[in-house]
């Protein structure tokens, strides 16, 4: 059987001929007393089998003769299945999940030594649950106590989430077909925002008017709905979406879907009634302006901090000019004086996770160049807070700049030749956003 999750499994293989590596489902989340979350997988499980039940355990074992891919899950039980959903089960999953060989979860203690006894190192991820993490810990500490009689077992324990961030930072082509489709969803989802969008209207009708789109095509969001009017847009994580939208409020929304495990992450901001004041519009101007040139900073072998470098540049200078910071750019720049109204980075790796794994710097401290199969977001932004205070040295400022949030944020592959900004789909000029 040839899956993308096979070939996944036989490139990491190939990095760790003599070693053994764990990988664990996501642990439950509950969401109070005995009711749980909706079950999402890891997105390192997930990559490497396409399984998504919890309490499962992937073991492979490229140096076992006959087992090189374990999988561990909830044996079949009618019962339980009839109150907390099917299973796949022992039978099927080998097949199915093309494992050498499959075991019922409760075997694990009893069979993991098997596949951890003559491996030169264990790659496992010390993660969020705890629990497994001592168990892990237990079994490696008996192999170690019994190492001198044996001579051989796991001499020490290695990353395994490091091992797979090399691959899942460049996307397959079946990949970024599957974050077309979650861009295509959200796309649809933010041009139908802005004619729901309107003074009177609350900013969680706007969220259920795009969830809804989400739902009907499957999806769910892929991280909680940012819908943020007025000075709500300067809370970088603003989640309540509870107020009523006025005249004269800029709407910021960062809302994405997720559809088969894949996320878009798209923030647009826009004027409630249709049409910029000067100051908002000024502010706009230039975050486009700073987003525009950081996406064409996106290239293949350009270094990963280029973009953001261009971005505050940018950013400085025309804050300079409006005679909100004062100074020298570069001075500025280096004090990261800009920090004051745009606090955060300018992207991140966008994929299984929303904010996705990939290393960006060498140990040398150089950044890490993009190559084709990224997928980043590119998302600056300024944001003046009601009660902003200059620091010392920088001016006091009008209050008619106050409480104007602005980000645009786009999701941007790296081709061959250059980039493509994957939600292009949203418009982003002004004269779009006016009416
Ligand atoms: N929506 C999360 C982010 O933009 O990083
Ligand atoms: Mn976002
Ligand atoms: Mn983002």
């Amino acid at each position: 059987m040839d899956t993308v999750y096979q070939r996944r499994r036989q490139a990491l293989m190939a990095q760790i001929p003599h070693g053994t590596a764990i990988f664990t489902s996501a642990p439950h989340a509950v969401m109070h007393n005995d009711v749980e979350h909706v079950f999402r997988q890891d997105s390192d499980f997930y990559y490497l089998t396409g399984f998504n039940e919890p309490d499962a355990v992937a073991v492979l074992a490229p140096h076992h003769g006959e087992h090189r891919f374990v999988l561990f899950l909830r044996p079949k039980d009618r019962d339980r299945e009839i109150w907390s959903g099917r299973r796949v089960g022992v039978e099927a999953a080998k097949e199915q999940f093309g494992a050498d060989v499959v075991f019922p979860i409760h075997e694990l203690d009893e069979k993991l030594p098997e596949y951890l006894k003559t491996a030169d190192r264990l790659y496992y991820h010390l993660g969020r649950h705890d629990g497994f993490n001592q168990k892990v810990l237990r079994h490696w500490q008996r192999l170690i106590a019994t190492y001198a009689k044996r001579g051989t077992g796991p001499v020490a324990i290695e990353d395994a989430h490091l091992l797979l961030q090399g691959m899942r930072r460049v996307k397959t082509p079946e990949e970024i077909e599957l974050m077309r489709k979650a861009v295509a969803v959200s796309v649809k989802a933010h041009n139908h925002a802005r004619e729901v969008a309107q003074p009177g209207r609350y900013e969680y009708e706007v969220q259920a008017e795009m969830e809804h789109l989400f739902r009907l095509a499957g999806g769910t969001p892929a991280y909680p709905s940012i819908v943020a009017s007025g000075d709500n847009a300067c809370i970088l994580h603003y989640i309540e979406n509870n107020r009523q939208m006025q005249a004269k409020d800029l709407l910021l929304i960062d809302a994405g879907c997720c559809c088969d495990y894949y996320n878009a992450d798209i923030t647009r901001t826009f004027p409630v009634d249709g049409r910029f004041t000067p100051e908002q519009r000024v502010l706009y101007e230039l975050v486009l302006e700073a987003q525009l040139k950081a996406i064409a900073a996106v290239q293949p072998g350009q270094p990963f901090n280029a973009f953001h470098d261009a971005a505050v540049r940018t950013i400085t200078e025309g804050l300079v000019e409006l005679g909100l910071l004062a100074g020298d750019v570069d001075t500025l720049i280096e004090e990261k004086k800009h920090r004051a109204f745009f606090m955060h980075g300018t992207g991140h790796f966008l994929g299984l996770d929303v904010h996705d794994t990939g290393i960006l710097r060498n140990a040398d401290k150089t950044w890490k160049p993009f190559e084709p199969g990224n997928v980043v977001t590119v998302e600056p932004g300024i944001y003046i807070t009601p009660d902003y205070e200059p620091a010392e040295g920088q001016p006091a400022i009008d209050d008619c700049w106050r409480g104007i949030g602005i980000r645009i944020e786009d999701d941007v592959l790296v081709t061959p030749e250059g980039n493509e900004v994957l939600t292009a789909g949203v418009p982003k000029e002004i004269a779009a956003l006016e009416h």
